[in-house]
């Protein structure tokens, strides 16, 4: 199959697909990647509105809390696997893992992160509210952020490079030689795939990273074909539904614990992609 996805005024393709350059042309479209925009788009109101109880980010970090609090995710070592320029996803588990890699395949993204954690300002968000979400989930008040936000800078040991289509995503010495204890991934896997058997065989890639029996928390578009990442990338994204999430897992070695599924509200539809919902999934390694 051939086709071409196209930018924001659909005159100039953000990414040309033809059978053999998938991969490749979806890193091209990464090329111009923009974080601020990105960060805009998403992770701040309606998207990410803590008044709310249907609004998407609330949503995100309520399974987040749940699956590291449950008692059955422990460990050392956890990796984040596209962490993009966000740190929402490691807020809960920085509570039950001492080190915590991050991971994205962009430099831009990388020196985001970095800025976070250096503490010098210049960063393009805020993550405050967020930390003061999530330590209200942990039931502590929520002044206690600046705590948590220094818990979370000591548990991150680094911050790396990754590429999900290679088989070895990560240098081969970034992680003990047992793999890691557990592994996040938010929007990742979906989104940088061109399409279903590449989004499974990086779920197997990522698989190999992990222990015997290491667990793996997913988030992911559901029905999504696009996104915009800054003005005018439209990166394209293989559209999902539960059924094809829960075969791929199956297919990648993994056991499904727990498949949670939020649709989107009318309103937090806001132009900058076409997804649906958004699943969270729960799951261990069973071959790897
Ligand atoms: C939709 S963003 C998700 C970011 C973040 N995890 C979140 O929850 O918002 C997808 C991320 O995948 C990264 N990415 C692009 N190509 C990749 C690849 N081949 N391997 C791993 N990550 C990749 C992008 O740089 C981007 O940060």
């Amino acid at each position: 199959m051939s086709s071409s996805h196209r930018g924001i005024n659909d005159n100039e393709p953000s990414c040309a697909f033809s059978p053999d350059n998938g991969v490749a042309a979806m890193a091209a479209c990464y090329q111009r990647f923009d974080p601020a925009a990105y960060l805009q788009y998403n992770y701040t109101p309606p998207r990410a509105d803590f008044e709310r109880k249907d609004s998407i980010v609330p949503w995100k970090l309520a399974c987040l809390h749940r699956a590291f609090t449950e008692g059955d995710v422990s460990g050392e070592v956890l990796v984040d696997i596209g962490s993009g320029p966000t740190l929402y996803q490691v807020l809960s588990a920085c509570e039950v893992f001492n080190k915590v890699l991050l991971t994205d395949f962009l430099e831009v993204n990388r020196q985001e992160l970095r800025r976070w954690l250096q503490d010098e300002g210049g960063c393009n968000m805020d993550w405050t509210p967020y930390l003061q979400h999530v330590c209200k989930l942990e039931g502590r008040r929520p002044s206690a952020w600046m705590e948590k936000a220094a818990k979370l800078r000591q548990a991150i040991a680094d911050i790396l490079p990754v590429d999900v289509h290679s088989p070895q995503p990560l240098a081969p010495d970034a992680l003990p030689s047992g793999g890691a204890d557990c592994l996040v991934s938010c929007f990742c896997l979906e989104s940088v795939s061109p399409d279903l058997p590449a989004f499974t065989r990086a779920l197997g890639h990522i698989g190999r990273l992990l222990r015997p029996s290491g667990h793996l928390l997913l988030i992911g578009a559901l029905g999504e074909s696009y996104y915009f990442g800054g003005p005018g990338v439209k990166i394209p994204v293989v559209p999902l539904n539960e059924g094809q999430v829960c075969d791929s897992l199956k297919e990648s070695g993994f056991t499904l614990i727990r498949l949670e599924v939020y649709t989107l509200p009318q309103d937090m539809r806001v132009g900058v992609d076409d997804v649906t919902g958004v699943f969270f999934a729960k799951q261990r390694i069973t071959l790897n």
